[in-house]
């Protein structure tokens, strides 16, 4: 039992572990677990792969927007952002009233390892271009506004998980 049980969001870039550790979390917490990506998909029917090349990234973050508002007022969720949801600032505010924030900060080469070089993630570039640096330097600017922000490049899940908890000033009881 935690002493505050508003959701908890993971931020960060692409590939860095937001969704499994995010799953691990919950399941240590007893918790429900959401992915925001796949609640688009499962909102609007097809993969985000299709939405970015039929209708556009606009239309993206209008739907994953959507899929933000709709956790107004939940309990006991541990919620895995879309790496670019916390970059808008309504969403991030909106995540930072309706819970608790937290950055899964990891280098762009464990990021690039773990995403196998961007599958299914319009967003990601192949290579090790500047471009591609600049744009992760920018992102991290933003992620450094969560409430917390711990180093997950390296570790299993479990130890993450240990060390969110401890960052929240939450011990499991
Ligand atoms: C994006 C990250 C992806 C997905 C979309 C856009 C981004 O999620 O929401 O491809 O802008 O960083 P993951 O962070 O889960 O890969």
């Amino acid at each position: 039992v935690l002493h505050d049980e508003r959701p908890i969001f993971l931020v960060g870039f692409m590939g860095s572990g937001k969704s499994a550790v995010g799953r691990r979390l919950a399941e240590r917490l007893g918790w429900g677990f959401v992915d925001t990506d796949a609640l688009v998909e499962r909102e609007e029917g097809r993969s985000i792969e299709r939405i970015f090349r039929e209708s556009g990234e606009g239309s993206f973050r209008e739907a994953e927007w959507h899929v933000l508002r709709g956790l107004e007022g939940a309990r006991r969720v541990v919620v895995a952002t879309g790496g670019g949801l916390f970059l808008g600032v309504l969403q991030r505010h909106m995540m930072k009233r309706l819970g608790r924030t937290v950055w899964l900060d990891v280098s762009l080469s464990t990021a690039r390892a773990r995403t196998e070089n961007g599958e299914g993630r319009p967003l990601w570039e192949r290579g090790d271009s500047t471009a591609m640096r600049v744009f992760f330097e920018k992102r991290r600017a933003a992620y450094a506004m969560a409430d917390v922000r711990l180093d997950a490049s390296r570790g299993l899940p479990d130890a993450v998980v240990i060390q969110i908890l401890t960052k929240l000033g939450e011990h499991l009881r």
